[in-house]
């Protein structure tokens, strides 16, 4: 095991590691002449025009990389999408039409019970099923009416983390492809968008260089019983699953608020025993985000910023900040998402953990 490990302490580090390789391998086949090109007959561009509605169904950390979907569709393409659980989609009698609609089902192991489940309910409806799964020849791959693998190699630690950042990277290439076929955005665009995406990888590896600061910070936090990260838009998609992380494998108790939210209810818990991760990635939001992050400070909270490089006004709001390189806002979950990871797994190493195999849970749950 410990060659599997190749030189980590865990399979999590490991995988958390592996995400720029992971990146480049399922980006640069799908890419020809600099525009998306996923080459399925299944998917012709025709029918790729027809669609007027997507559903993005998946459980756990793929149902969060399918939230940063929903954006990254919502904004290119300019067609309503939902994103569901799948064990809520399948009991929910889903309005479907088999005109309209196409149903996007994102699994790493293409196993879990409910999200084929909620394929096959789609597929019996007659709506067009897409597959995003990481393991070849899995039943949601094989029953799937189209799919794109990720390529994000095995992964073993229950913990997802480089699985994550393929959907996610395969959520954007599609929202291109679709926005480029259905003519929203021109070929100048699309090539503009492609290249900033494929420098992504390059980006997450200065991340990683960031671990350090990541590990620090984790020892700062440690002993919380409870943390709460908020965050707007994307940034909130990504509150959504750093908070999971942390969860899953340091057992601290953590939530995830849509930072304007905070005053309906959840400011009341925040005291100085209540530390808050936030994240503040989006220009467009920083103000917001400014304003919300001193309403916690005021009430005594300690705030762990994850903002981007050169964001004077926010930095000098909290000692604790981890920066991000410079990138299209657009694409920042696929780098901030790793500072999350890896004070997921600081954290959980400090409280001596089982960092890849928490308590309680399994890699694929093949059982509803
Ligand atoms: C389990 C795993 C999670 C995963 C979820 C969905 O809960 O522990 O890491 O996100 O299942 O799994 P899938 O294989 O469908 O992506």
């Amino acid at each position: 095991e410990a060659a599997e490990k190749g030189g980590y302490p865990h399979f999590m580090l490991k995988e958390i590691h592996e995400q720029p390789k992971a990146l480049v391998n399922t980006l640069s086949p799908r890419m020809v002449d600099g525009i998306p090109d996923f080459g399925i007959k299944a998917l012709s561009d025709d029918i790729l025009k027809s669609f007027k509605r997507i559903y993005i169904v998946a459980c756990g950390t793929a149902m969060h990389a399918g939230m940063v979907g929903k954006a990254a569709i919502e904004h290119l393409v300019r067609i309503p999408v939902e994103v569901d659980v799948a064990s809520e989609f399948r009991y929910r009698n889903p309005i479907l039409s088999k005109e309209d609609d196409l149903v996007i089902i994102i699994s790493q192991s293409g196993e879990t019970a409910d999200t084929l489940a909620a394929l096959r309910l789609a597929k019996d409806q007659g709506v067009h099923t897409l597959a995003i799964v990481n393991v070849v020849g899995s039943s949601i791959a094989r029953e799937a009416n189209s799919v794109l693998y990720t390529w994000a190699g095995p992964e073993i630690a229950v913990a997802s983390t480089k699985a994550y950042s393929v959907q996610v990277a395969m959520m954007y290439l599609f929202a291109i492809q679709l926005a480029h076929v259905k003519e929203m955005i021109s070929v100048d665009q699309t090539k503009i968008l492609c290249a900033e995406l494929m420098e992504i990888p390059q980006l997450v590896e200065r991340v990683l260089e960031t671990a350090d600061n990541c590990q620090f910070y984790a020892s700062k936090f440690q002993n919380a019983h409870d943390i709460f990260f908020i965050g707007r838009g994307l940034d909130y998609a990504l509150s959504l699953e750093g908070s999971l992380k942390l969860k899953e494998i340091s057992y601290i108790h953590s939530d995830a608020h849509p930072a304007g939210e905070l005053k309906h209810g959840t400011i009341s818990l925040i005291t100085e025993e209540m530390p808050v991760i936030a994240v503040a990635t989006q220009t467009a939001l920083m103000e917001k985000m400014v304003s919300n992050i001193k309403e916690v400070i005021t009430r005594g909270a300690k705030v762990l910023l994850l903002c981007k490089t050169g964001q004077d006004e926010m930095d000098q709001l909290t000692d604790y900040v981890i920066e991000l390189p410079k990138c299209n806002d657009f694409f920042t979950p696929l780098l901030a998402v790793v500072p999350l990871q890896l004070f997921a797994y600081y954290t959980a190493v400090l409280r001596g953990c089982d960092v890849d195999k928490p308590r309680n849970l399994a890699k694929s749950v093949t059982v509803e």
